[in-house]
């Protein structure tokens, strides 16, 4: 135990900090030994450029770059000046000349129990050979919008890569979004070619997609043709002649199929994330700068080895799932698990048997997850050995000490550093994060990765002090980074290099550095909440709200919550003639559900008569947020009444 001094913005507490130093074993294993991260810290520090490129070295190009950075147009960065590469030669074609050719990329496992699957790097890379195949049958080309809807089935990871095989970009909705949100995104990308299951087994139930994919096709004009995957087998109506069966396009495909050889900036993907607006943006991610990120910070950060099998328990749907469900483990030749289930399905210690059945080395998941599993107690991991675990991972949202410590505790059993991994959608790879071989400090993310230059600044750009909270920036660019948001560079710029002065990127979080230049993630400092570290923006759910005939006003909060981390809140001011009541509660829960998806939680929905605003009309969720939670609302100078 460490005595130690941790500031806050308003007060400065004294706590007791246990902090975990690296085990013997752990540093004499690590891909990154300790003098290696140090000297990697400093050659970062000193030119971050350099260290990228040092790093995109380690990978196959079919041509390489003239420059490794071009920053002559901030903020569109270009990596990889003139290179040219494809993410899947990477992540399959280069293995299958190896003995790789036998090993297992993915080891899939079905909700049903006893139900899984084994594909070898040959089997898949036949599979994704077919899938191309099947995509250019269809006239697919280079550059085309592909929408895929589904979980973690293993033909969504066989799209994935099959549509960046030829070049064609994917686009992956949440199977958990409504029709609308599919809609909304399906025709932002204008894509033309939505790719989903007949039904998907989740919690015990089977989720009918294709329905929900024929009610937002009523009005999605770009696409051309539905492929729908056999996987629950229940009859669907397949009369549509747009609508075309999987194992039909891949019966007659040729196993055969040449890699598109692409320009290092050509796009990969592009998934929407919630934002301030009510709109979503459409992150667009590229081939060459992202593979090079999430490869070397995959091999750095979880320590992945040619023996492992890792686990990262994420959703294809969201950016953890695309780079380290997918990507990154196939780039570095591991074996990656895909589960398409709940994690208390059928028995909330699922989660523990799938590590032991499979021998689980490396396990990356998220304090929601944690934190629920933690509800059961610690008898339920304890009924399985979880001998082969030796690294932990966490994303998504801050996990306090206590929920940290459990975790490395019951399930790493003291043995297993927990890597606290700081990242956004945007920024397509891990950013502020520890190593192996730090020092840990729980509940903290540690340092920002070698060649990543953060800091903690006040809205004109000025460094805070050590200890005092303040906005958390990237101050140079990284490979990685997102490149635009789809259809709409001048939001990109306006909304992420604008807000704060110098031309820095703004993450939209808060943070402060404690004394030894860890960072202490203390949420989101815009309107965008985050439940069950998902991002949900407050104006997407009073747009919908707004949406209904009783609704005259409304105003969307997060509020704390045990497990979720955050949940919705919802102060709504009724039209003339209408009354609250609990079918009006019901109607709004219902709506949002319809429109926006089950990720949006509703802890309560008030019926209030007005909503406090400032004198020029815009309504302060600050103080309506400061009097849910008995805190100080801060200056009120600017409210009208
Ligand atoms: O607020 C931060 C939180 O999740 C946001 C990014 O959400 P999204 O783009 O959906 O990506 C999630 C997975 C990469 C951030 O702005 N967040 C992410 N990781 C952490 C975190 N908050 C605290 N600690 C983390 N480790």
């Amino acid at each position: 135990m460490v005595r130690k001094k941790e500031n806050t913005a308003t007060e400065v507490l004294v706590e007791e900090q246990r902090v975990f130093r690296p085990l013997p074993e752990t540093v004499v294993e690590a891909n990154i030994t300790p003098s290696e991260y140090r000297k990697a810290i400093k050659e970062g520090e000193r030119n971050f450029v350099e260290f990228w490129e040092k790093a995109a070295e380690e990978l196959e190009w079919f041509e390489k770059w003239d420059k490794v950075l071009d920053d002559s147009n901030p903020p569109f960065y270009r990596w990889f000046v003139g290179a040219k590469c494809n993410i899947v030669y990477n992540a399959l074609d280069r293995h299958i000349k190896t003995f790789r050719k036998n090993k297992i990329a993915i080891i899939w496992r079905g909700e049903p129990v006893g139900e899984y699957r084994k594909l070898t790097y040959y089997e898949l890379y036949r599979q994704v050979n077919k899938f191309s195949n099947a995509l250019k049958s269809l006239e697919i080309k280079k550059g085309d919008r592909i929408a895929i809807y589904m979980p973690n089935l293993l033909q969504t990871a066989i799209a994935m890569l099959a549509c960046a095989k030829i070049g064609a970009v994917h686009m992956i909705v949440h199977s958990g979004f409504s029709a609308h949100a599919l809609r909304e995104r399906v025709n932002d990308a204008k894509a033309r070619v939505i790719i989903t299951a007949d039904g998907v087994y989740r919690n015990g139930k089977i989720i009918n997609l294709k329905e929900v994919v024929d009610e937002a096709m009523i009005e999605c004009p770009t696409v051309e043709h539905v492929i729908v995957v056999k996987r629950s087998g229940q009859p669907i109506d397949m009369s549509d002649g747009r609508y075309l069966w999987w194992d039909d396009l891949m019966e007659g495909a040729s196993d055969e199929c040449e890699t598109e050889i692409l320009d290092a900036e050509h796009p990969l993907y592009i998934l929407y994330t919630s934002g301030t607006t009510g709109k979503p943006k459409g992150v667009l991610h590229v081939h060459g700068g992202y593979m090079v990120g999430i490869f070397r910070t995959l091999k750095w950060v979880f320590d992945i080895k040619e023996t492992d099998i890792y686990w990262c328990t994420a959703d294809v749907g969201w950016v953890t799932g695309h780079s380290y469900t997918i990507y990154a483990p196939l780039i570095c030749g591991g074996t990656t698990v895909m589960y398409e289930g709940h994690p208390l399905w059928p028995k909330p210690d699922r989660m523990w048997q799938i590590v032991d059945e499979f021998g689980v080395n490396i396990l990356y998941t998220s304090p929601t997850t944690i934190r629920m599993l933690r509800r059961f107690g610690s008898e339920l991991p304890r009924r399985h050995s979880l001998k082969t675990l030796r690294l932990l991972g966490t994303v998504g949202e801050p996990i306090n000490s206590e929920v940290w410590i459990w975790y490395y505790e019951n399930i790493g059993k003291e043995r297993c550093p927990i890597m606290d991994t700081w990242w956004q959608t945007e920024t397509g790879m891990l950013m502020i994060t520890p190593v192996p071989v730090s020092l840990l400090k729980p509940g903290s993310t540690s340092r920002p990765f070698p060649g990543i230059h953060v800091d903690v600044v006040d809205r004109n750009g000025n460094p805070v002090p050590v200890g005092k909270s303040g906005f958390l920036v990237i101050k140079k660019p990284w490979p990685a980074m997102f490149r635009t948001l789809w259809g709409n560079p001048k939001r990109y710029k306006e909304e992420y290099f604008e807000v704060i002065p110098g031309g820095v990127y703004t993450t939209g979080d808060l943070a402060r550095r404690d004394e030894d230049g860890y960072f202490w993630i203390q949420g989101r400092a815009d309107d965008v909440l985050n439940i069950a570290g998902y991002r949900v923006g407050t104006v997407e759910v009073e747009n919908v709200v707004l949406s209904h005939p009783a609704i005259a006003e409304a105003a969307c909060i997060g509020v704390p919550d045990p497990i979720k981390g955050e949940t919705a809140k919802i102060f709504v001011v009724l039209k003339n003639g209408y009354l609250p009541s609990d079918e009006l509660d019901r109607e709004l829960r219902q709506l949002i559900m319809k429109r926006l998806g089950p990720v949006v939680i509703i802890k309560a929905v008030e019926f209030v008569e007005n909503l406090p605003k400032t004198k020029s009309g815009k309504i302060m969720k600050r103080v309506l947020k400061a009097s849910e939670l008995g805190i100080d609302p801060g200056d009120l100078t600017t409210l009208a009444d």
